[in-house]
């Protein structure tokens, strides 16, 4: 079993979840490649110690992310911090020749995303791939196999998306995430964009256009210290793309919505593919279940709910009958960038992380999404490679 030493850079909500999943690595019987935390740089005293509490393997920690950079113990690097920081964070540790698994929107915006592709071309011996877990989940696997077989046939039309209700009480205090200097004029579209993209993008379908709706529904929040602070950023954003399937050269609609207020919805994430042949969806909601609807044969137009179980990609010494949760494709992600990492290549077509190819694509979409919204008009996406 290689191990691979990481640094943590960003010890938050996300930084811990990876921490968590490595602890649990045994959990993966058949990986031939694990990784061991001993670096760890947040600028919070508090996510510091609960690294120091929890993890031995830890010999570094640190306020200052250069230190990380410096350290020749330090193979790869988990870096997730707040979006203003992605660029000269994520372009200093693939300078220093560190892997990376890099968290969405991979740059603030579009000229921040473009320095770190340059750089990422610089340094081609340097792993680089982005954040994101959905897909991970077994139903999901199931709809990723069906949409690389191409059973559903020609595709009529595709539906995405992520829809929270954590910004429903205007009453909660103001974080980084809804301001823009910290979170950037995309919003929720940055914060949000890459789940409902991750699955389209692979599968090679290409937004040619989009006609984006943004909201901002609330306009301030407390700012936690007795005052108000203005709300800056898009709460909700709904786009509607024409798009390109490559395996028949035929336009189709992909509706994309990503909303923090979203009555109703704690964490959903949801992608729906209806094709000429048969459809398939699946919904976060009822994690466990695919549904499935297949017309080929011309018989009734009927759903079929299949329960997935345990089935991941990466095999888990979990039975297969029981539930799966967001910790576990947090593990199985993990396992994909190491695997693609030790490897050369993912098992398959949908068990590999985004690349960061796929992040200038979202980062044409969503700024070409901004456009629209303010010239209330549809348009194009640079679908190109940079
Ligand atoms: N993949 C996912 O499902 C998912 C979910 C949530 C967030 N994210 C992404 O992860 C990234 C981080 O989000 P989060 O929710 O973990 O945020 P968070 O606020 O919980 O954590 C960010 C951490 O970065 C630290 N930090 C800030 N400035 C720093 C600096 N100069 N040096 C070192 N550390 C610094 C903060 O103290 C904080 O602990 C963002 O890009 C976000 O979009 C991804």
């Amino acid at each position: 079993m290689r191990t691979v030493r990481f640094g943590i850079i960003g010890c938050g909500l996300m930084g811990r979840e990876f921490a968590s999943a490595a602890a649990r690595w045994c959990h993966l019987p058949e990986m031939d490649v694990r990784p061991e935390i001993v670096a760890v740089c947040d600028t919070s005293d508090a996510m510091l110690a609960w690294f120091r509490q929890h993890f031995d393997s830890v010999k570094q920690v640190t306020s200052d992310y250069r230190d990380i950079l410096a350290n020749p113990d330090v193979e790869a690097v988990y870096c997730a911090v707040p979006h203003n920081l992605h660029q000269q964070f994520y372009c200093d540790i693939i300078r220093a020749g560190k892997h990376m698994m890099g968290e969405k929107p991979f740059g603030i915006d579009l000229p921040a995303n473009r320095a770190i592709m340059e750089c990422i071309a610089e340094h081609p011996g340097v792993f680089v791939r982005c954040s994101s877990e959905y897909p991970f989940i077994p139903a999901m696997q199931r709809l990723c196999r069906m949409v690389e077989s191409g059973e559903c046939g020609e595709i009529i039309e595709v539906n995405t998306g992520f829809l929270h209700s954590s910004d429903m009480d205007p009453e909660k205090p103001i974080n980084w995430k809804r301001m823009a200097r910290f979170n950037g004029e995309y919003g929720c579209l940055g914060d949000l964009g890459m789940h409902p993209c991750h699955v389209p993008f692979r599968a090679g379908w290409v937004p040619k256009n989009v006609r984006a709706i943004l909201s901002k529904l609330v306009t301030e929040r407390p700012d936690g210290k007795g005052g108000t602070a203005p709300c800056e950023t898009w709460d909700n954003g709904t786009m509607f793309c024409e798009t390109l399937d490559p395996r028949t050269g035929k336009l189709f609609p992909w509706t994309i919505k990503t909303q923090r207020i979203a009555p109703g919805e704690k964490d959903t994430w949801y992608c729906e593919v209806l094709g000429m042949r048969k459809s398939v969806g699946y919904n976060s909601k009822n994690t466990d279940s695919i549904r499935i609807m297949d017309y080929s044969q011309k018989g009734e137009q009927a759903w079929q709910h299949i329960d997935m179980g345990h089935e991941t990609a990466f095999k888990s010494i979990t039975g297969g009958i029981f539930e799966f949760g967001f910790s576990d494709a947090v593990l199985q992600m993990w396992a994909a960038f190491l695997y693609e990492m030790e490897h050369g290549q993912a098992p398959s077509l949908f068990t590999g992380c985004v690349t960061p190819e796929e992040t200038a694509l979202s980062h044409r979409l969503f700024t070409a999404a901004l456009e629209s919204h303010r010239n209330q008009s549809t348009v194009p996406v640079d679908a190109g490679l940079q």
